[in-house]
């Protein structure tokens, strides 16, 4: 497709919390210009102001809503889709799902299959063009530590609502996975709008990661109620020395010069990163440490 210009799908809807997607119906939606594409999905902006995420691996033709061991879904596998049929809006930390359905007919150009699976979300703001920050080493200042830590205190209350009310663990916490749901400075209007790579929470589970990915951990027996916490310290770490400072796989090596780095500028907010970056600290300990950090700035 033309990434500029318009045109419609002839569509099923399959779940429906819109009036204006009528659950079970087919229906026609007029696509109007394409906002970007993710691993897993391609996401345009509809004439209606909506989204539409048309999903690259999920057709109603393939074996695959069921999840997987892996930490990784597997190619053909969505796990997005498994949590958006047991999802409930009316929350303030999870995107609204407004539908999800099905591509009904053949469209050479849109690159993807014939019944295909969509989603439809409201649009969106991206974090960093609310708070231009993108390479500004807030580490420099007292304020930009502030904004640091409670972006993190957000991340995590995000991640806690969806380890405790869904049982689910995230792997993806980069902060273009992270929206504001409306014109906002309110950090409790960040959103969390990408499902791609979670995985069902399993007491004590450990996992061998060896994947080169720039959020996680790399280590053998690695906690899986550890990782968030490790992944939202890696943004932490972006948003206080830029994110040009991270574009590699952070190392041990790197992390231990970061960690010095903070420890010269403050010993409680060293105490917060060693622990999370050492895989030490879950989700709700954490939680409570940055929160205990907030009250005494
Ligand atoms: N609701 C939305 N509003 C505006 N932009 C969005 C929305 N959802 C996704 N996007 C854009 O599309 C990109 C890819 O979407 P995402 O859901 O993260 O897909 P993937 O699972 O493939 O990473 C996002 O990083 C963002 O830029
Ligand atoms: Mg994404």
């Amino acid at each position: 497709m033309n990434k500029n210009n318009s045109f419609s799908i002839k569509t099923l809807i399959v779940k429906s919390n819109n009036k204006y997607y009528k659950e079970k119906s087919h229906r026609k939606i007029n696509i109007k210009e394409y906002i970007d594409e993710g691993s897993y999905g391609i996401v345009y902006r509809l004439d209606n102001g909506d989204v539409i995420k048309i999903f690259k691996n999920a057709t109603l033709n393939s074996p695959s809503l069921k999840e997987t061991n892996y930490l990784i879904p597997c190619i053909n596998e969505n796990r997005e889709l498994i949590f958006y049929f047991q999802y409930k809006n009316g929350n303030k930390y999870i995107i609204n799902l407004y539908a999800i359905g099905i591509i009904v007919d053949i469209y050479i150009d849109l690159n993807v299959e014939m019944n295909s699976y969509f989603i439809i979300l409201p649009y969106c703001i991206p974090f960093y063009n609310i708070y231009n920050f993108w390479n500004v080493p807030l580490i420099e200042n007292k304020s930009g530590i502030h904004f640091t830590v409670n972006v993190m205190k957000r991340l995590l209350q995000i991640s806690k609502y969806l380890e405790t009310k869904y049982e689910y663990v995230y792997l993806d916490f980069k902060l273009n996975n992270f929206m504001f749901s409306k014109e906002s400075y309110d950090l409790e209007d960040l959103v969390m709008i990408d499902f791609s790579i979670i995985k069902k929470k399993v007491k004590n589970k450990r996992f061998d990661i060896t994947k080169h990915y720039y959020l996680w951990p790399k280590g053998n027996n690695i906690i899986l109620e550890n990782i968030p916490a490790y992944s939202i310290s890696i943004n932490g770490l972006e948003l206080l020395f830029g994110h040009n400072k991270l574009l590699d796989f952070p190392n041990i090596h790197q992390i231990q010069h970061f960690l010095k780095i903070i420890k010269s500028k403050n010993e409680d907010l060293y105490t917060i990163f060693n622990n999370s970056l050492n895989l030490k600290i879950n989700t709700d300990n954490f939680l409570k440490l940055i929160n205990a950090f907030i009250k005494k700035m």
